[in-house]
């Protein structure tokens, strides 16, 4: 008897609890839906942040994030335009040269010295570390030019995946690039998946303070008007997210491949990423054959190394995203040894001790720069395709690596 009147009340708590739990998430979705869109009027754009985060805006003009994705002036193109080192010749009879004209800078196609087709430059893409490619707007929509400084060999090529020998002047993109590339565009064919419309003048260029931080208008208007107020509203700290969230600001555009499931210009900093991308999808890392894809998959290849699933470590456990850090070897070691400290028993393995100078490279034994498959050119007179080097996130042991920095430090 007693056990009944138990369950039954059991039942009925049960009951409660769906329905109130049916109630949340009713709620919860409705606080969902009328979350607004994100459109190009909540963004402020990286100069507005300057007058009171002097010291970070600054630094942030010479880093990476900054310099890709802007409008195609000559303060952001690394390649040279002077004559002998301004063309590529897709075939003997057909040369693309980069020029300068009154409006602009152009790649201009001529077949047998006679000019065919004059594009101009409007949107360069890559800060020119491993190389730059270039957009050409033909009234709303971007098409990407066929050909790519490839910074390593300091040369113009044929553009990655185009055609070896024939100039493709006609690729569509979509806004895939964009998301990568830039802070924020806005498509002008309504609000569509990946739309290939563009609204020329809703663009915020290059990977800036509000990618990270979320669209910050709302931010920067309180502070103005409040400047007694020396706490901060209206902005998101990744430091103050919970790991994963902290991960998803990154993998947005770190994580490869993946399936979309919403617009990726409506994902923020503090929302899940999950939501918006098959995040199962990030590319399962297969040391294999050498069959890593390093371009843009920092995220799917670090998650499945050891140090990362061993500890809480996120992007910023190694990274400062606010300076340009790159080639600062010391810098990184230095984040290595914060967990793996040289003088440790466990330190002392076979391969440690017959390196002197161990320090020096660890970063290239355990995370060697490897070929990216999708950042590969064809360059003038060379048959097989070059690849840029990419740091492969995957942390870990690669024997052939370490055989080749044994043999060259003997
Ligand atoms: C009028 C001054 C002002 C402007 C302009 C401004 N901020 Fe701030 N911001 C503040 C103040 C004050 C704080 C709180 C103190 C602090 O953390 O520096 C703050 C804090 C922050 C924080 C840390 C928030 C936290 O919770 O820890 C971020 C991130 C930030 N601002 C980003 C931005 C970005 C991005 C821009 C430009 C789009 C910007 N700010 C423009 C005044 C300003
Ligand atoms: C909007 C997309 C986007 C987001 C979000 C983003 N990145 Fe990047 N990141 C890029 C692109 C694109 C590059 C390549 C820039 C270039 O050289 O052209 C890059 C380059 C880098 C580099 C290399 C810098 C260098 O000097 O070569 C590091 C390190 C990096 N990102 C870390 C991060 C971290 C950590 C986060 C999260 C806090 C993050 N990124 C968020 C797109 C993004
Ligand atoms: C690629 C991503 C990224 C970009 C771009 C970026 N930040 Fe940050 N920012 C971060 C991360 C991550 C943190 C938290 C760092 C940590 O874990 O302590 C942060 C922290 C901050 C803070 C809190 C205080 C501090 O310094 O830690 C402020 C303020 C801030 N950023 C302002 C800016 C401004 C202004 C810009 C542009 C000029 C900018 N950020 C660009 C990722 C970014
Ligand atoms: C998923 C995000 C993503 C997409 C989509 C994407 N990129 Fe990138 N791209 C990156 C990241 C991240 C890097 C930095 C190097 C790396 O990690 O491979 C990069 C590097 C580059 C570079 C070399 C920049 C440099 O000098 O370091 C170029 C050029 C480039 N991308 C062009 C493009 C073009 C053109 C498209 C569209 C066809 C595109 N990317 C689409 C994320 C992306
Ligand atoms: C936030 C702490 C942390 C940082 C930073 C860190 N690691 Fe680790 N790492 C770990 C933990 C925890 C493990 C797993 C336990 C162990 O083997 O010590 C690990 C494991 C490893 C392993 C063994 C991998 C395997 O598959 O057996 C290597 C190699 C390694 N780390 C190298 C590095 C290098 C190189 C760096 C710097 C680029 C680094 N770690 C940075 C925490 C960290
Ligand atoms: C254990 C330390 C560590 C962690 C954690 C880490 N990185 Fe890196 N990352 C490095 C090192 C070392 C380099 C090489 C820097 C250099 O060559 O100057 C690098 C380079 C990069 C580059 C430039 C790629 C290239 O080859 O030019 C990008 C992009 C990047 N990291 C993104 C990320 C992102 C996104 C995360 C988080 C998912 C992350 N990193 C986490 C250590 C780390
Ligand atoms: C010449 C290549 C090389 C260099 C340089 C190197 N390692 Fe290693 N490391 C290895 C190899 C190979 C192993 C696997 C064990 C062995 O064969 O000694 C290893 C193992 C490890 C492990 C796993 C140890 C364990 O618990 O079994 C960690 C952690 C590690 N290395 C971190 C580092 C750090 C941090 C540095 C820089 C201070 C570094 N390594 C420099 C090649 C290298």
């Amino acid at each position: 008897m007693i056990l009944k009147q138990k369950n039954k009340s059991s039942v009925l708590v049960i009951l409660g609890l769906a329905a109130s739990v049916f109630i949340l998430v009713q709620c919860m979705d409705k606080g969902r839906e009328a979350e607004e869109p994100v459109s190009f009027a909540a963004y402020a754009g990286a100069e507005k942040c300057a007058s009171c985060h002097k010291e970070v805006y600054e630094k942030h003009l010479q880093t990476a994030h900054y310099l890709t994705g802007q409008p195609a002036t000559e303060n952001f193109i690394t390649g040279r335009f002077s004559e002998n080192s301004n063309g590529y010749y897709y075939t003997p009879d057909i040369l693309v040269k980069m020029q300068k004209r009154d409006s602009g800078l152009y790649q201009v196609i001529y077949y047998r010295g006679e000019e065919k087709m004059a594009i101009r430059k409007d949107i360069v893409i890559g800060s020119g570390v491993m190389g730059q490619s270039f957009l050409n707007w033909r009234n709303d929509r971007l098409f990407q030019m066929p050909v790519t400084y490839f910074t390593a060999a300091a040369q113009w090529s044929n553009s990655p995946g185009f055609p070896a020998e024939r100039v493709m002047t006609d690729r569509p993109i979509t806004s895939r690039c964009l998301e990568c590339h830039v802070t924020y565009a806005e498509g002008s064919g309504g609000d569509t998946l990946e739309p290939i419309n563009f609204a020329k003048d809703k663009m915020i260029y290059g990977v800036s303070c509000e990618k990270c931080h979320g669209p910050a208008a709302k931010h920067v208007a309180f502070q103005t008007s409040n400047p007694e107020v020396k706490t901060a509203k209206y902005v998101v700290n990744p430091a103050k997210l919970n790991r994963q969230q902290q991960l998803d600001v990154c993998a947005v555009c770190h994580g490869g491949k993946m399936q979309k499931l919403k617009p990726s210009f409506q994902f923020t900093p503090g929302k899940n990423l999950a939501d918006y991308f098959r995040m199962d999808q990030v590319q399962d890392v297969s040391l294999a054959g050498g069959e890593v894809e390093v371009h843009g998959n920092q995220y799917g290849l670090l998650r499945k190394s050891k140090c990362f699933t061993a500890s809480k470590m996120t992007c910023s456990s190694c990274h400062n995203t606010h300076e340009n850090e790159r080639g600062k070897t010391e810098v990184y070691v230095s984040k290595c040894m914060s967990c793996h400290p040289a003088g440790s028993a466990t330190f002392k393995t076979a391969t440690h001790v017959q390196v002197k100078a161990v320090e020096t490279e660890c970063i290239n034994c355990h995370m060697p720069a490897l070929e990216s498959r999708a950042i590969a050119v064809h360059l003038q007179g060379e048959e097989k395709p070059r690849a840029a080097l990419v740091r492969s996130h995957f942390i870990g042991t690669y024997p052939d690596v370490t055989k080749k920095i044994l043999n060259n430090k003997k």
